[in-house]
């Protein structure tokens, strides 16, 4: 129907006459001239209409925002002065000589420039915000980057191969979303949280390179980087280690970001063990754009008179501090926010001290509730550690490790956005690995696996599986940018007897492991190969490139904070009759819950 996209006519279509089709994206009217800014996926012309062809100038005094047009014009230069530069055709405008309808449209639920709508208004009118020229700009880079991997992945030799959607658990450390089975009454197929099990079976099955774009479910708590349903760029080689797998994908990642952004990232990637990693940052993914970093101080305050620090280093916790140049000029209310902040992360309290003069360390020179508590050798070694200078303050945390890392590391990456404590850089990727095998669950007192299941111990770990599980590290590696974890994978166990035994130090008896995992060990006899992969999220990989806010701005239909899906309005209930097919009675207490969600 259309010679051009509304946004690719320029100024080398100079005197042509063109058509175009799309929506109303403005209409002004200038008394006696109208402007129409249509508008499709590749941008907006502005398009004119004189009065002197009466039946066109007629149809254009009619037509609303968001009505569908077929519009043919002539080419003309804009007058000089009323150029747009930022759009591609701000040079142009289009002479209308001729209009049809081809849709009219009711009043959009919100004017698609509005930027101040809520994401359930958003999410409701997902089609009218899908519209808005930002979340097609958005989406259409996600195409960009699904086929730069794609492209990059092929070239390696990599093969798609779709794996189901209806399956057995395969566990990622989240809840199952189940589907009952009508023909096996009482039975159900867990959606896929990764193809992780399946990726393997290939490998067995010697297709030695596999790939794939593909979903994965997962039903946990939701937050700004996390979907219940979300998509992965899974891969699995054989015959490579840890090394060579983790230089192919970062190869990959910057082929990506230069294909789909034009960014040139670092090369190599930085790369550091999970213990530094929250040791210096507190966290597994830590954002290296922010300069500030922890020191650890436990052993240097172990015997003073303040219980807060003495008593979680007594106890096998942990007291970091984290200087922060030029922070002597922090208000009391900013401290106090900063206080609050990491309670959200279990922290009791957020101790400081500024340095007045940082070669006295004493009560002269250190100003704070409590320095009166703790001993000039003890106070030394913390001005020596963080490297303090007069001007500085330093934030502390004591507390268990978790609490301690999860409050600092958080409280790092905030003051440094806020505060502007940074290296300049946008793009800041970083390795991490050496992740321990394990880590112990307090509330189901047991371990759980860091990573997977089927991640291999380090050589040489094997042994600590049984004599101390805490101490096991693993081959497993994360790639984090810019504080987000944006991949992760492992070398996979290939030996049986070895799979065997970490479902042992996971507390997985003979018995659950066949019910469960038989296949797995069964296929793990016939001649595995090693073998092992990744996965990276799609989702948040996009989300970083575009600057968004949530990954559901990179999504075209997601799901809202509560797992819902406000534009179909699902979940919701079924009748009766398909309940009683598949076997399932709900019991009276769903129905109490429903009503009082309702009310
Ligand atoms: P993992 O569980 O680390 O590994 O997932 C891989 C990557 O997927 C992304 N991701 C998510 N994105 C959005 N919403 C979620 N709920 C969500 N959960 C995870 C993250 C993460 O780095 N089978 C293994 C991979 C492997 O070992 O090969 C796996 O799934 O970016
Ligand atoms: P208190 O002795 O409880 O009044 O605390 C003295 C200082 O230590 C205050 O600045 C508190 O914010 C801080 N504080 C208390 N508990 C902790 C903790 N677990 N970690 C870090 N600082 C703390």
């Amino acid at each position: 129907m259309r010679t051009h996209y509304c946004g690719q006519v320029t100024a080398a279509d100079l005197d042509q006459t063109v058509t175009l089709c799309g929506w109303v994206h403005r209409r002004r009217d200038h008394g006696g001239v109208i402007f129409i800014d249509l508008r499709d996926r590749e941008g907006l012309v502005q398009v004119v209409c004189d009065p002197d062809r009466a039946e066109m100038f007629a149809i254009a005094e009619s037509v609303r925002n968001e009505f569908v047009l077929k519009m043919s014009g002539r080419v003309r230069r804009r007058p000089a002065g009323t150029e747009n530069a930022n759009l591609t055709s701000g040079e142009i405008e289009v002479l209308c000589q001729d209009i049809e309808v081809l849709n009219a449209a009711a009043t959009p639920p919100f004017q698609l420039d509005d930027d101040n709508l809520s994401e359930n208004v958003r999410l409701t009118h997902r089609v009218i915000d899908l519209r808005r020229p930002q979340m097609q700009k958005n989406l259409m880079l996600r195409y960009k980057v699904a086929m730069a991997f794609r492209r990059f992945l092929d070239a390696q030799g990599f093969i798609d191969v779709e794996t189901p959607m209806l399956t057995k658990s395969t566990p990622e450390g989240a809840r199952d979303y189940l589907v009952p089975s009508r023909v096996h009454p009482g039975q159900f197929f867990a959606l896929p949280q990764s193809p992780q099990l399946f990726k393997q079976l290939l490998m067995v099955a010697g297709y030695d390179r596999y790939y794939q774009i593909t979903k994965c479910f997962r039903d946990e708590d939701l937050r700004a980087d996390r979907q219940p349903e979300f998509t992965q760029v899974d891969l699995e080689t054989s015959f490579m280690d840890e090394q060579q797998i983790t230089a192919l994908v970062e190869e990959m990642i910057r082929f990506v970001f230069r294909e789909s952004l034009a960014v040139e990232l670092p090369a190599p990637f930085p790369r550091m063990t999970y213990a530094e990693a929250m040791r210096r940052y507190g966290s597994d993914k830590p954002d290296l754009r922010v300069t500030l970093e922890l020191v650890d101080v436990t052993d240097a305050v172990a015997d003073v008179a303040f219980k807060v620090f003495s008593g979680p280093a007594a106890s096998g916790g942990r007291v970091a501090a984290m200087r922060v140049p030029g922070g002597g000029s922090l208000t009391r209310g900013e401290i106090d926010e900063y206080t609050r902040f990491v309670g959200i992360y279990g922290a009791k309290g957020l101790a400081y001290i500024k340095v007045n003069d940082a070669a006295k360390p004493n009560e002269e020179g250190l100003q704070s509730p409590i320095v009166k508590n703790l001993h000039e050798k003890a106070l030394t070694t913390i001005l020596e550690r963080t490297g303090a200078q007069s001007g500085d303050l330093i934030f502390f945390g004591a507390d268990k490790t978790k609490v301690v890392n999860d409050a600092l590391g958080a409280l790092r990456v905030k003051l440094g956005h806020e505060k502007g404590y940074l290296t300049g850089e946008t793009w800041c990727p970083v390795w991490v690995v050496d992740f321990p095998m394990f880590e112990y669950d307090e509330d189901d007192k047991r371990w759980t696996a860091c990573h997977h299941p089927f991640t291999s111990p380090k050589d040489g770990h094997l042994e600590l599986l049984k004599s101390n599980p805490g101490e096991c590290l693993a081959k497993a590696y994360d790639l984090a940018l810019n504080g987000w974890e944006i991949g992760g994978g492992s070398v996979r166990i290939h030996r049986a007897d070895v799979q065997a035994e970490v479902f042992e130090a996971l507390n997985i008896g003979p018995e659950e492991q066949q019910v469960k995992f038989g296949f797995l060990l069964d296929a793990l006899k016939y001649g595995a190969p090693p073998h092992g992969g990744l996965a990276f999220g799609l989702d948040r990989i996009v989300t970083l490139m575009t600057g968004a806010e949530s990954i559901r701005d990179v999504i075209a239909f997601p799901k809202t904070q509560r797992a819902q899906c406000l534009l179909t309005d699902a979940p919701s209930g079924v009748d009766e009759k398909q309940l009683r097919e598949l076997h399932i009675r709900l019991r009276q207490k769903v129905d109490n819950q429903i009503e009082i969600a309702r009310d």
